[in-house]
């Protein structure tokens, strides 16, 4: 089974790909993760050819066979990872290794390209929708001491630079489902996406 969920950063992707994952029994895979690791392995002055990143069944990635999970979630690393992953190589690199998670095992992935380039024959596409404001106030909300307007202004920046790079750039699957989820709580959001997974799949 493959379940895709994309959309901009700080929809709820990570909230919404977590339940629905434990609910139908799939592994877990958060694609941003393995940018965030790329970016961090060029920060520490490796080549793209000397980096490798690999996910462990638990979700944990690591890189060089270190476990950097804890280390990606940083306002330098938003930024640096939205930067690497404009990169052709970059894309090449980790579409091939989440093309061969999804071969394995069932899975949830979430990311920007799931459904229209890593997963194109997947049975279910989510796109989650939201606007920048309720999005900078999750995320500040999540990284406590933020500054929302700061969070805001780095929200655009990568939403312009997701949407608009030249290779996969973030857009809805034709046959995605849009759930916008403005005005929604997380547990709606999750009753909404399971259903709709249940009415594709039949129950499971
Ligand atoms: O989902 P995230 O915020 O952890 O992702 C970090 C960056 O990685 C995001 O700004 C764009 C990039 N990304 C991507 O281009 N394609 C994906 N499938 C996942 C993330």
């Amino acid at each position: 089974m493959q379940i895709t969920i994309d959309g901009p950063a700080a929809v709820g992707k990570t909230s919404l790909g977590r339940a629905l994952a434990r609910h139908f029994g799939c592994l877990f895979v958060e694609t941003g993760k393995m940018y965030r690791a790329v970016a961090l392995g060029l920060d520490r002055g490796l080549n793209l050819n000397e980096i490798d990143i690999t996910m462990d069944k638990d979700g944990r990635f690591l890189l060089n066979g270190e476990n950097v999970t804890d280390l990606l979630h940083t306002p330098k690393l938003d930024q640096e990872s939205s930067q690497v992953a404009t990169k052709p190589k970059v894309r090449e690199k980790l579409v091939a290794i989440q093309r061969k998670i999804a071969a394995s095992f069932d899975v949830v992935m979430e990311g920007r390209d799931i459904g229209t380039v890593v997963l194109p024959e997947a049975e279910v596409k989510i796109f989650l929708k939201a606007n920048p404001l309720e999005r900078a106030k999750r995320r500040a909300n999540q990284r406590k001491g933020t500054d929302l307007s700061t969070t805001l202004n780095e929200i655009r920046t990568r939403d312009v630079r997701d949407r608009t790079r030249a290779i996969s750039p973030l857009n809805p699957a034709r046959d995605a489902i849009i759930i916008d989820t403005d005005r929604k709580s997380l547990a709606e959001v999750i009753s909404e996406a399971i259903d709709l997974v249940k009415g594709r799949l039949g129950e499971r």
